[in-house]
């Protein structure tokens, strides 16, 4: 890929911010990776460029229909001053998966990661080191074509941007609030649920908002045909311990495949614990609960890490988790995440890059 530079001047450069109260994804860095795509012509003019406004077409099918996807992925400043990914070709082919299924074009995984070595090698002075602030790479794809008529569009704008972050909820790793939604669904099979196209995000802000006001940090959605089924929370999938077994909601087409989904389910069958990926309802959740059979439950994703739940809200009744404290299980994969993911201990699987 021929990768223009265009880097900012002295005068252009932004202040770093301080990493002690860093949010989530309030703070951009000095450049952006930007690619178009023209039909017929491919992916061409791939820069990396000042961070800095976009000039659209107010007709730019991306505002009418939609077209949008991205990813989350972060780099990571370990303690040997190193910089480290983690899976991103996974996240890039997740990308693929989700242009595919908004007629969107393909990525070349192999070229876009390399260019977003380049970007990081660049920005790395935007790479926190402080415990538990991380680097977020948010790729992003949007229809740039202006017509009006609803069809794929004709061309395309991919770029990275990068954001210097803390935790992504407010508790940090403590536990948080969930209220369980009946009212709204997220995906319906056959539907767009299982990529991670902009519109999910947007269809389940309400909902969001809803339970924020009535004191709950997430919404944890039911299936939208029997609406029963747990599929996952609003930013990340979800896990249950009930007696000896950890079970989490199949991929059946309605959830976001995880990264960190996936991570997790590798890393406990390596410690000889027994994992099942099948359906479970909330009334089965609730039972466990109430039998004391349910230890924990955690979520997890890219932004979210390892999220303890601490209690759960459904129909007017709350029930509190592990005395509403982070257990034993999510604290353990946390700590290993966390440590593979910044270089601090042996990574078997493959999954670090060191840049
Ligand atoms: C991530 O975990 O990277 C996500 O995409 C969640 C995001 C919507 C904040």
């Amino acid at each position: 890929m021929d990768l223009q530079l265009e880097r900012v001047t002295e005068k252009e450069a932004k202040c770093k911010p301080d990493q002690s109260c860093l949010g989530f994804g309030r703070h951009f860095s000095d450049h952006m990776l930007v690619m178009s795509y023209t039909e017929g012509k491919g992916w061409h003019d791939a820069s990396i460029q000042p961070y800095r406004n976009f000039s659209l077409d107010p007709a730019a099918m991306v505002l009418h229909y939609g077209q949008a996807i991205f990813e989350g992925m972060k780099a990571y400043r370990g303690k040997d001053g190193g910089i480290y990914l983690f899976r991103p070709a996974d996240n890039l082919a997740r990308m693929n998966l989700s242009a595919a299924r908004l007629c969107m074009p393909q990525l070349e995984v192999d070229k876009v990661l390399a260019a977003l070595k380049e970007l990081l090698r660049l920005d790395q002075d935007w790479i926190p080191s402080a415990k538990g602030a991380t680097l977020y790479i948010r790729p992003t794809m949007i229809a740039t074509e202006a017509a009006l008529g609803v069809r794929p569009a004709k061309q395309y704008l991919f770029f990275v941007i990068l954001s210097p972050v803390g935790a992504y909820y407010p508790e940090g790793f403590n536990p948080v609030k969930i209220y369980v939604t009946d009212k709204y669904v997220r995906a319906v099979p056959g539907g767009v649920g299982h990529v991670k196209t902009a519109g999910n995000y947007a269809a389940s802000i309400m909902a969001a908002v809803e339970a924020q006001q009535a004191g709950f940090t997430q919404v944890l959605w039911l299936d939208a045909v029997e609406r029963r089924y747990i599929e996952e929370v609003g930013t990340m999938n979800i896990f249950f311990v009930i007696g000896e077994k950890i079970i989490t909601p199949p991929l059946g087409g309605s959830i976001l495949p995880g990264i960190t989904r996936d991570s997790v389910i590798q890393v406990v069958k390596d410690w000889g614990l027994d994992i099942v990926e099948r359906r479970i309802t909330i009334d089965e959740v609730l039972a466990a609960q109430e039998d004391g059979s349910l230890t924990e439950i955690f979520g997890t994703g890219t932004a979210a890490v390892i999220s303890p739940v601490g209690s759960l809200h459904y129909q007017g009744r709350d029930c509190l988790i592990n005395h509403g404290k982070t257990g034993a299980l999510s604290q353990r994969l946390f700590d290993e995440l966390q440590a593979i993911q910044y270089g601090a201990k042996e990574d078997p699987y493959g999954w670090v890059i060191k840049l």
